[in-house]
């Protein structure tokens, strides 16, 4: 098939974003007072709205034409119909199939064995060694194996159980584990040993060491009631120690940034209890619903996944910033960082040429309005063109008063001003109302070139079916921009040559070979550190 970049549509789109490329937001708002009821899309009680982005209402249908050109609808069948589409590791990409309202067997029996493990611990019928109730959980787990159910935890906060604590414990620093341990009793605490091939250095040092805490206290005969394991590598679970009648399975065809609807949501499930867990799976079922039969200009996925080649191919931007005004979801950066950033931060193609077109934008972000107080100032003023990304929720999840309405006054403050920003004009009007009059001096500092896009989506509140949904939209979008950059998004080769010589280097560093075969620079640092 012909790259999309290389079709007739392509270069249409580029002469036209050519004649936009001088044109200010500001003016686009000025001459078209429809311009948001035509840039922006409802889904349910959900908005989209993309009329601060620089395109025009005319610019969408050009790119849905790469909806069709690309066959995303093909590659969507292709993906329902577990075809190996991750074709480097010769795999299928099933995450979908963990939320089907009838899931097939393997999937229905796993999730029996959650619901009845989270009833067990909840009730008090699983104790400890010393037949006292679980009340804390440590989660040992990294990358997909950590970040999806640690979002979640923290963005469903409103909805946790009471009494009944769940930690996050990743980082190979053992400053990550020894704090997390500070205050809890070990007969009292249960470890998740979540890991999708049971070989990851950082979780099996951290299993390692949390399995000497436990057993320093409660002996090695304690380990089986008090650690259990989510994996697919149900032999290797066993050989580290844990009862495989206590191992909770997944499967090669998830994903472990596409996985926290599988058991790898366990830690998830005993935060908010099982119920809760299924409301999480019915919003992301939801949005596979819309975003298998929705057409394109309709379709939320489609959309932020057409505006970021948009932005990314036409306009040349180089960078996203997510904002959610929600210091719930403030772990969702970090965790799109991984969903987005290690599946389309790539430049070859599915058959091993280079893409011939820049793909994903760098990721980043911190929750609104902290951020204004840290590096909104170069959003404004820094004079680089990015594009940023407003979540924010009608209905606030801790609604103390007054909190809200301040909190949506300054999101939406934000998207304005870096769409308009400000005149020389505007300010010299402003300093000459000033009172007393201000110093003409600092006309160039006030004036902010604005023009600066930003997508804002408004949904409707932050509970376990919206959150399902909001991860299921960012998981489509990512599939999306897969197909559009004809990219193999499911596999992660680039993470694998720093783990390689990371292993290399250890036995150096822990002084059990010489420092040979490696560069001046890192002979040195390990010389350093040994010395
Ligand atoms: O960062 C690389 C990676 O392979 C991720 O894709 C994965 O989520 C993470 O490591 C953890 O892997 P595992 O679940 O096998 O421990």
């Amino acid at each position: 098939m012909t790259p999309i970049f290389n079709t007739p549509a392509w270069k249409h789109a580029e002469r036209h974003a050519h004649g936009l490329r001088d044109v200010h937001l500001r003016t686009l708002f000025e001459h078209d007072p429809t311009r948001f009821a035509r840039l922006s899309v409802r889904w349910n009680d959900w908005l989209l709205d993309l009329s601060k982005q620089r395109l025009v209402p005319e610019t969408l249908p050009l790119l849905a034409a790469f909806w069709e050109l690309a066959d995303v609808p093909g590659w969507i069948a292709k993906m329902r119909a577990g075809e190996h589409i991750n074709h480097t590791e010769d795999r299928a990409v099933l995450h979908v199939a963990l939320r089907e309202a009838k899931p097939r067997a393997e999937v229905a029996a796993v999730l029996a064995q959650m619901r009845q493990f989270c009833a067990d611990i909840h009730a008090g019928r699983w104790r400890g060694a010393t037949g006292e109730p679980i009340t804390d959980v440590v989660n040992i787990g990294i990358g997909g194996s950590d970040l999806g159910p640690r979002m979640a935890t923290q963005a469903l906060a409103a909805h946790r159980l009471p009494h009944f604590k769940v930690h996050y414990v990743a980082n190979v620093d053992g400053a990550d584990l020894a704090t997390t341990l500070q205050g809890l009793a070990p007969r009292n605490t249960l470890f998740i040993i979540a890991s999708k091939t049971f070989t990851t250095q950082e979780t099996m040092q951290n299993a390692a060491s949390a399995r000497a805490w436990l057993a320093r206290e409660l002996g090695d005969a304690a380990v089986s009631r008090h650690f259990v394991a989510v994996s697919t590598a149900l032999d290797k679970v066993a050989a580290f120690g844990i009862d495989p009648a206590n191992a909770f399975a997944f499967w090669d065809w998830v994903g472990g940034r596409f996985s926290l609807w599988s058991a790898i949501g366990l830690p998830l499930a005993l935060a908010i209890g099982f119920e809760k867990f299924e409301e999480l799976l019915a919003g992301a079922r939801a949005m596979d619903e819309h975003f298998f039969t929705a057409p394109p200009l309709e379709n939320l996925p489609a959309l932020l996944a057409l505006v970021e080649l948009w932005n990314a191919d036409f306009l040349g931007l180089q960078s996203r910033a997510v904002l959610p005004y929600s210091q719930s979801l403030g772990l969702l950066p970090r965790y799109l960082q991984q969903l987005e950033m290690e599946s389309l931060g790539k430049q070859i193609d599915r058959d091993g040429k280079p893409v011939g077109c820049p793909t994903l934008p760098i990721l980043w972000g911190e929750p609104g309005t902290n951020g204004q107080h840290a590096f909104y100032q170069l959003l404004h003023q820094g004079g680089r063109a990015l594009s940023c990304e407003f979540i924010a929720f009608k209905e606030a999840d801790f609604p103390l008063p007054g909190h809200h309405e301040k909190l949506l006054a300054n999101c939406f403050a934000q998207s304005a001003a870096l769409m308009k920003g400000k005149t020389r004009e505007e300010v010299e009007a402003e300093l000459e109302r000033a009172v007393p009059p201000a110093p003409s001096f600092l006309i160039p500092y006030k004036i902010f070139p604005g023009n600066q896009p930003s997508t804002t989506l408004i949904l409707p509140r932050l509970d376990p079916f919206h959150l399902g949904a909001l991860v299921a939209l960012y998981e489509h979008k990512v599939f999306t921009l897969g197909v559009l950059w004809h990219l193999n998004a499911f596999d992660q080769w680039g993470v694998e040559y720093g783990k390689q010589i990371a292993n290399s280097l250890l036995p150096m560093i822990e002084g059990k070979a010489p420092i040979t075969g490696v560069d001046g620079s890192t002979a040195g640092l390990i010389a350093a550190v040994r010395s």
